[in-house]
């Protein structure tokens, strides 16, 4: 399972980046915007720090503004992914995108259908908001089950699946069962996942014991 993380802060990239188990970084408007930076100079910044896929989403809903703004983006980095909403302008432009090699994410998925027609429009990831349904009690889990369930009956659909929204370590085991190819976690729950009570009590006692070593 790839492990993305979920926010343009360049500190908590670099964290991420020193632990050696992050293997790309994706980024939304909102993640952007917290950052107070030009956008252009925080996303070239980012693609200095990681090796590895880093997503950055578009901002304009015609198809043809998205593509202009998308081989835009995909200047400021080498590995650069586009992110476009699912609507039917943002399906145009992946279309068209897919045909010049510019990858892209068809992200704010909510439903299978949407992610049959990702799939169809040549979409290299996919983006289903796992905790944005569970937030509001629908089981977002069986999404990702019935993607990747539906996406394994085609050999020609190559489309990859970016658990994203995630909200705890429980939706990150979920998934890598499920065998979603990758998951885009926050720098708090790649901790949270590191960490157990019994893990930090064992420790304690073996190092006091150590004591004992002669
Ligand atoms: O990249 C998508 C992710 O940032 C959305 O997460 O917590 O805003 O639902 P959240």
């Amino acid at each position: 399972m790839k492990i993305f993380i979920d926010t343009a802060n360049l500190n908590e990239i670099r964290a991420a980046k020193q632990l050696g188990l992050v293997d790309g970084v994706t980024t939304n408007p909102t993640l952007i915007a917290k950052e107070g930076e030009p956008m252009e100079v925080l996303i070239r910044k980012i693609s200095e720090e990681v090796e590895g896929p880093v997503n950055v989403e578009v901002t304009r809903s015609k198809s043809e503004e998205i593509i202009e703004e998308s081989r835009v983006f995909s200047s400021w980095g080498n590995d650069i992914v586009i992110k476009i909403p699912i609507t039917e302008e943002g399906l145009k432009a992946v279309k068209i995108l897919s045909t010049e090699g510019i990858k892209t994410n068809v992200t704010l998925v909510f439903s299978s259908a949407q992610a049959i027609l990702a799939a169809k429009a040549g979409a290299t990831y996919v983006c289903p908001f796992l905790g944005r349904l569970d937030d509001i009690s629908f089981n977002g889990i069986e999404l990702i089950r019935q993607i990747k369930g539906i996406y394994q009956n085609y050999d020609d659909i190559k489309t990859k699946i970016i658990v994203a929204s995630v909200r705890h370590p429980i939706h990150v085991i979920e998934a890598a069962s499920i065998g979603a190819e990758i998951v885009t976690i926050p720098p708090t729950i790649l901790k949270q996942m590191v960490k157990h009570p019994l893990t930090e009590r064992g420790i304690a006692q073996f190092l006091e014991d150590a004591k004992g070593i002669k």
